[in-house]
């Protein structure tokens, strides 16, 4: 099938990537590349455009302040989130270690992980004095909700999942973790990275209580992020860190602070890293969530079919995985995988993916995993393939 007709403008959606002319990028789950509109973005933010926000008074930063906030209010609609709820970090990594050092519910300090979190929903609550109970996955490679429902109870402060697996693609019922948490007084955070760049989110009818992401992997650049935190939370919960740009009064005896979000933003932020992620947002709404969502589940569905057909290959997730195809090759290390791939122009991460815990599940030290993005296509399926038949024939 081709691929191509279900996202109209897919060709157009790929020659709009200067980074991967001639290139089969299936790597957008580590980091995605970067549309023309946001690379003038931000050329235009340094070289036309540039000053600091918040402080300036002559107009251009006064200007750069508009467009400062203009982005915090993109990044927060974009999750169906307000603005004055929502605080640019510099990266998911960030958002969790916020909140994991200065979230508190009571005297809980146990916290609900799953099998499949990446390391950064889990050594932030390590480093914060967490104790951690681990839900199972289903067979399929789910996180298992029937056993998150038996285990949760009320020393936990906090449930912290994954909205999609980096590794498995799976996609959760974000809803019924609100609700498994809400019952027993704990709260939700959804680790967003993988879910803000291939679905529709809203927060509000999802019902949870913090949501990270990542402007990295939704096209934009590096150094900026965000968590979204529901306002009577965050009100409650003191400063990350001290500076500049979050302070009230301050004298050597007493400092006051602002509200959120500013009272988590101390020093000069990353203005360029705002502009840019606004930029992205306004490109990934151009195209459509929901259309770049129904690409890649179409590219996936492909994609595992025609892994399937070949018998020296094993794959890792449910079937309706989003966006994400994890596999191994019989007698073949994934990092071998992934150099022959790379000769053959087609760029796939091979590793643990910063899933460990995972990997040790799965029983393997690693697996190679192909990721799409809104430019992918047929053409890098066939290119993946054709590569793995040569990694067959040279491991033999
Ligand atoms: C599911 C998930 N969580 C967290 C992260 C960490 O994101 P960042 O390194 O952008 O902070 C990643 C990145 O690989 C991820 O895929």
């Amino acid at each position: 099938m081709n691929v191509q007709t279900r996202l109209n403008s897919a060709v157009s959606v790929r020659d709009q990537f200067p980074a991967i002319a001639g290139w089969h990028y299936l790597d957008s789950a580590a980091t995605a590349q970067k549309p023309q509109a946001v690379i003038d973005a931000i050329t235009n933010a340094y070289g036309r455009d540039y000053a600091t926000v918040h402080r300036g008074v002559y107009e251009r930063s006064a200007a750069m302040t508009q467009s400062f906030e203009a982005a915090r209010a993109a990044a927060a609609s974009l999750i169906g989130g307000d603005e004055s709820e929502l605080i640019f970090t510099r990266g998911a990594t960030e958002a969790i270690n916020l909140v994991a050092a200065t979230f508190a519910n009571g005297n809980r300090k146990r916290v609900l992980l799953s099998a499949l979190e990446h390391h950064s929903n889990i050594v932030p609550w390590q480093l914060a004095g967490y104790a951690i109970d681990v839900v199972p996955l289903t067979d399929d490679g789910r996180i298992d909700l029937d056993a998150a429902e038996k285990m949760a109870n009320e020393s936990h402060a906090i449930v912290s999942f994954a909205h999609i697996s980096n590794v498995l693609g799976s996609i959760l019922d974000a809803k019924r973790a609100a609700a498994i948490a809400h019952k027993v007084g704990a709260k939700l955070l959804l680790d967003g990275c993988q879910a803000a760049p291939r679905l529709p989110i809203d927060v509000a009818d999802i019902g949870c209580d913090f949501y990270v992401y990542s402007g990295h992997k939704l096209y934009g650049p590096t150094g900026i992020g965000c968590l979204w935190g529901r306002a009577d939370l965050l009100d409650a919960m003191p400063p990350y860190q001290g500076g500049g740009a979050m302070i009230d009064q301050v004298t050597f005896e007493r400092t006051t602070f602002l509200d959120a979000p500013a009272r988590f933003e101390a020093g000069t932020p990353h203005i360029v890293g705002a502009i840019g992620l606004h930029a992205a947002i306004d490109w990934t709404n151009s195209i459509g969530i929901d259309r770049i969502h129904a690409h890649e589940a179409a590219l996936t569905a492909d994609c595992r079919t025609a892994l399937l057909g070949l018998n020296f290959v094993t794959l890792y997730g449910p079937e309706d995985s989003a966006g994400i195809v994890s596999f191994s090759v019989d007698g073949v290390h994934p990092h071998d995988i992934g150099t022959i791939l790379d000769d053959e122009g087609v760029a796939v991460r091979a590793g643990h993916h910063c899933a460990q815990p995972l990997m040790e599940l799965l029983g393997v030290p690693a697996t190679a995993r192909a990721s799409f993005a809104a430019h992918s296509d047929a053409s890098d399926i066939e290119a993946l393939v054709r590569g793995l038949h040569t990694v067959k024939r040279i491991f033999g």
